[in-house]
């Protein structure tokens, strides 16, 4: 399994219960055809509602109107393409849109998903009785189901934090794991919290904490990206019932994208692919940002600093840089200003001495795609303007003779 955050697209934000062959076969094409297949979004998930029942031997078998000639053949239309297939259910034995679950079936229907070329697994977590022990069981049984399978499929559990899944999740064999519940296409005012849908910054602050307990063989997944939805689809749908006015800016798509690569999480897209802006491709095929988030470290940032008006994030990179992300959460255009020294090496509390190298220090704009000049002296402050809901991210190093 690569030791990186798994990338792909997943069909629940936009198409909700409407999945059929015939779209994620154009979805498939639409990867390859935008060049995001080649950037590294290369699972293609299936999530609820593919299913058309369980046959009198007890196999699941799809949908037969939506998928008639069955899941196996779009698996392979996939990995014609150079795409990998996923696929859903749920330790329940029902699953959230009330089709039939895994419960009980753990072996059989890793076995049918193996046969069908399934190389991704999301399993979702209702109709389970909220017992973390049992939880743990139920994730467990499909982990060893699919450890025996005979089929390397990637295992992401998608228990939303419920029973702090994030603490034992890799014990069970998942190699990604929902910290949260779900994100809506909404950057953030009013805040919203339910048990459906959270917004962009709530799901983003309530991640702090749980740093500890991503490593490269296992991510926390702060649910899939929202970036081009623009209240369009199913969360589109949803949202607009609350009622709330669903989708975001340009400006805040990036924001959110930012922050998912600095946090290192898996980067599932939710949008019709096959219909992208182009600032919504170009917000997806940021490279330089890419990288931030495949960092070999896979280390989550970390929110260094909070003011009113600005958070902070720092994430390591593999090289010795750091990777720099500046929110502007008001709703006003702000001047950040900082000495370059202390994002890269902030000071640790408690610790007495200044923080920040002697030498200088190259700073490179990953949204600009520009190396910034820089003040001779590195204790002299930089100052950056930063938009309302904005997030700038910076790649920090010293400059080695
Ligand atoms: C939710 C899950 C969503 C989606 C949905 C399908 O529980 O968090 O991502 O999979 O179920 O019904």
């Amino acid at each position: 399994m690569p030791h990186r955050p798994p990338m792909g697209w997943n069909s629940w934000n936009f198409f909700g219960p409407g999945v059929s062959d015939r779209v994620l076969r154009e979805t498939a094409d639409a990867l390859v055809a935008t060049g995001l297949r080649d950037l590294g979004y290369r699972y293609l998930v299936v999530d609820d509602h593919w299913h058309g029942g369980r046959n009198d031997d007890g196999a699941l078998f799809a949908h037969p109107e939506r998928f008639p000639a069955g899941i196996a053949p779009l698996a392979d239309y996939c990995h014609e393409r150079g795409l990998l297939f996923g696929i859903y259910s749920c330790a329940g034995n029902r699953t959230c849109g009330r089709e039939p679950g895994s419960f009980g079936f753990e072996e059989r229907d890793a076995a049918s998903f193996a046969s069908w070329g399934v190389d991704f697994l999301k399993y979702d977590f209702c109709f389970v009785p909220p017992d973390r022990d049992e939880a743990f069981r139920r994730y467990r049984a499909m982990g060893d189901a699919l450890r025996r399978c005979g089929r390397e499929i990637l295992f992401s559990a998608a228990e939303w934090g419920a029973c702090q899944g994030y603490v034992w999740a890799r014990d069970t064999g998942a190699r990604m794991w929902r910290t949260t519940l779900d994100l809506v296409d909404y950057w953030d005012e009013p805040r919203i919290h339910t048990n459906r849908g959270n917004s962009i910054l709530t799901i983003l602050d309530l991640q702090d904490g749980l740093e500890r307990y991503q490593s490269p063989e296992g991510f926390n997944d702060p649910d899939m990206l929202v970036v081009g939805l623009q209240g369009k689809g199913h969360l589109g749908l949803a949202l607009s019932r609350r009622p709330l006015k669903p989708g975001c800016t340009d400006r805040e798509y990036r924001s959110h994208m930012s922050l998912w690569c600095l946090l290192a999480a898996p980067l599932m897209l939710g949008c019709d692919v096959r219909d992208l802006s182009p600032a919504t491709l170009e917000t997806l095929s940021n490279r330089e940002l890419l990288a931030i988030d495949q960092d070999p470290l896979c280390l989550p940032c970390r929110r260094i600093r909070q003011g009113p008006i600005f958070s902070v994030y720092r994430k390591p990179l593999a090289d010795g840089s750091v990777a720099v992300g500046i929110l502007n959460r008001s709703p006003w255009r702000a001047v950040f200003e900082a000495q370059p020294g202390t994002l890269l090496h902030p000071e640790e509390p408690g610790s007495a001495g200044p923080a920040g190298p002697a030498g200088p220090v190259r700073i490179r704009d990953v949204w600009a795609h520009a190396d910034l000049a820089l003040p001779a002296d590195p204790s002299v402050p930089v100052r950056w303007t930063v938009e309302s809901h904005e997030t700038r991210v910076m790649i920090l190093g010293e400059v080695r003779a």
